[in-house]
Order: C-alpha cells, then structure tokens, then sequence
C-alpha cells in the first residue's frame, strides 16, 4: 500500500517521505523585497524537522503590479535574488528540496512598492476584506482592466523571476493559479468578465495562463520543476465554483499536462471535498483520472488522515500548511501522534509575521527552535 513514508521520485529528485510544506506569505522580508536572515533560519527549519522539500510563500515577480503585499519578497532583481541563493544554500545543506512559488497578486493588491494600480483580467475587485494578517489597508482598490502591453509585461515577469530562481539555486518553482491571485483570476468567470480572445469560454480564460506555462518551461533547465497551483476557492470566497465545474477542470489539467508542466497542486479548504459542480469527485481525483501527472495535494491534511490520504492518492505529495507551522518537524513528530500541535492563531498576530512568531514561541515554548 501507498504510505507517507515511502519514497517519492518527482523528475529527477528522490524524496524520502511525501510531507511538503505549503506555501505561506510571512511578510518578513526586508522592505526592498530582499528576503531576511529569519527567513533563512525559519524555512530551514523545515528541512531540519524533516520536510524533504518546502515550497516557499508567494514571490513577486516584477517590479510592476506584481507585488501585493508589504514585506513581501520578490525575486525581481540581483539583491532579491542573492538574498534568495542564501537561504536555498541553507535548506540544501540541511538535506530539502526548495520550490519557489511565482505570485502576481492581481486584483488581491494590498500594498505595492512600484504602483498604486492594480491590474487584473477585469476591473473587478475581490469579494469581502483585505487580509490584516497581511497589514492594514482600507479597501480593495480599483484594478485596471489588463491592456495588450500589460500581458508583455507580467509574461516578461514570469519568464524573469524563472531565470532568477534558477540562478538563486531553486529545485524549481510553482507558478500560483490559485486562491485568488492573477493567473487564478483569468480561470474565474467572477474576476474574468472580457469579452475578447482572454475571456469567455474555458479554453479562452485558460489561455495565457497556458502560455505562461509554455514561456516558463522554455526558460528552465531540463532538471529545472515547473508546477502549478491550482483551486477554485479564494482568500476571501472559500465556495466559489467555475462555472463548468467538472468539464472545466478535466480542460485545464488535460491542457497544462500537454503544455508541459511537471506536477499540479491542487488546494481546497479540504483534500476530501467535492465541490466541483456536477461532479462527486474531488479536485484531485479528476486529475488521477485524467491524466498520469505528478500531484501535490493539499487541505486540512493532519496526523489524523495522512495516511488515508497517502493512499487514495497514491502518486502524490502531500502539502500541510497550519499543521507545519505548528510543527516544523511533523514528519518526524507524527510517528508519536499525540505530540501533534494544533496552530494557535495567536502565533500570527496581530500579522503573520516570523517576528511574531518567533516572540509567540519565546512566550510558550520552553526553547525556542
Ligand atoms: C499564514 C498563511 C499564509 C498563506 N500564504 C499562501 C501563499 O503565499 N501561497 C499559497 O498558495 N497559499 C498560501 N496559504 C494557503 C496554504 O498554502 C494552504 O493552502 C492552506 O493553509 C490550507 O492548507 P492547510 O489546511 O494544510 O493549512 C497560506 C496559508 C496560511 C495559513
């Protein structure tokens, strides 16, 4: 039988169990994007409690529109980079693999070092409120409805940011098609209201998140990993449903396979729920079925179903987002499963920072690690 600790194989990269750290934004990198010496000693971490690999928060990818969020690191120039190559030295010395995730923040657009514009598919805010985990901001802005030379300019940032991160020593990265953010805001036929060949059908909301896929295995090294993360819920809309449920999804995954990219990661408040529109079956399942792609998956996987997990998808990784914080070292925590912490939010108030978190684990932890 499948289990979470037998060894996993992703294009050319051995993996000795299938735990991976999901990506989470810590807003902890220095105000010029350059990413901090906590940084380094948090993510390898990680790689210390067993994570054979880790794939980092959202990353901005130009110095445009990219950026959402205060502190939030880019990999948009040579000190962000360099800053980078430190701490992927680190994770590599400590035995993990290190993916960096390639975020464009879209309509979801909180602070911006560069612009005070938003752009997005279409002039459409996001449903509820910011994030104040990730700073106190009034209001969504407005975003501008994306131009021709608009798409130039975010391809040019991904194809960038990709040269970059392999220059920094990455294992690969994730381009970030889910939760809200740009290349997810194409797929949502709420954020995706054009008219023109970028909007409308499925096959046409797909289209350049497609052509970002082709452009960024193009740029990367044969051994280099290209992903994708991909879900249909929100920050802030967690039952938001595309429109063609099932079929939509089986075209994107069938689609993306064809264009090459190396894994999918699917995220869902739950790894279990079907919540696809006339479909019983989850987001994973359909790409199981439709295709022989690598997985990762991902949501509210804990000590108590990781095993169950493991084996109703045997050809994937499985990536814990709270129960890591919690436990950085849970590969190696979960053998006892009673010593698994649940995350107290606290550690990420009043925002979700490693200051925070670090002075949260100064105050309950007898050492901090
Ligand atoms: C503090 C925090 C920050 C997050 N930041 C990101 C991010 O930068 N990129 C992303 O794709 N998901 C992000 N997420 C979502 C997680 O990757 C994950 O999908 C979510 O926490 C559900 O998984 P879990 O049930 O294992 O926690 C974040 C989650 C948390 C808790």
């Amino acid at each position: 039988m499948s289990s979470a600790f037998s060894d996993f194989h992703l294009k050319g990269h051995d993996f000795d169990n299938r735990f991976v750290v999901a990506p989470m934004t810590r807003t902890s990198a220095q105000a010029n994007g350059v990413p901090s010496e906590l940084m380094g000693d948090y993510y390898e971490r990680f790689a210390k409690g067993g994570f054979p690999l880790i794939i980092t928060e959202g990353t901005y990818t130009d110095q445009e529109a990219s950026q959402g969020y205060e502190n939030q690191p880019g990999i948009s120039d040579a000190p962000q980079t360099d800053g980078w190559k430190k701490i992927v030295e680190r994770v590599h010395k400590a035995g993990g693999k290190m993916i960096l995730q390639l975020m464009h923040a879209g309509s979801q657009f909180q602070y911006n070092r560069f612009t005070d514009t938003p752009i997005a598919p279409s002039a459409v805010k996001p449903k509820g409120e910011p994030l104040s985990l990730y700073g106190d901001v009034p209001g969504w802005p407005e975003p501008k409805q994306m131009e021709e030379h608009d798409f130039d300019i975010v391809m040019n940032g991904f194809i960038g940011a990709v040269n970059r991160a392999q220059e920094a020593g990455f294992d690969g990265v994730e381009l970030h098609a889910a939760n809200g953010y740009l290349l997810n805001e194409f797929l949502s036929d709420y954020f995706n209201q054009r008219e023109d060949k970028w909007g409308g059908s499925i096959e046409k909301r797909l289209q350049f998140v497609e052509m970002v896929v082709k452009a960024a295995k193009s740029a990367a090294d044969d051994d280099f990993i290209v992903g994708i993360r991909l879900g249909q819920i929100t920050v802030t809309d967690p039952d938001y449903q595309w429109p063609g449920g099932a079929e939509d999804w089986e075209k994107i995954v069938s689609h993306l396979a064809k264009a090459g990219v190396d894994y999918i990661h699917t995220t869902d408040t739950d790894v279990m729920r079907k919540n696809l529109k006339d479909s019983d079956k989850t987001l994973a399942e359909v790409v199981q079925e439709v295709s022989d792609i690598a997985l990762i998956v991902n949501g509210n996987i804990s000590e108590k179903n990781y095993e169950h997990v493991a084996a109703h998808y045997p050809n994937a990784l499985l990536a814990l987002g709270k129960k890591a914080l919690a436990n950085p070292d849970f590969p190696e925590r979960v053998k006892n499963p009673d010593q698994v912490k649940d995350l107290d939010f606290a550690m990420l108030q009043p925002k979700a920072t490693l200051e925070n978190e670090w002075k949260w684990r100064e105050q309950n932890e007898e050492s901090a690690s």
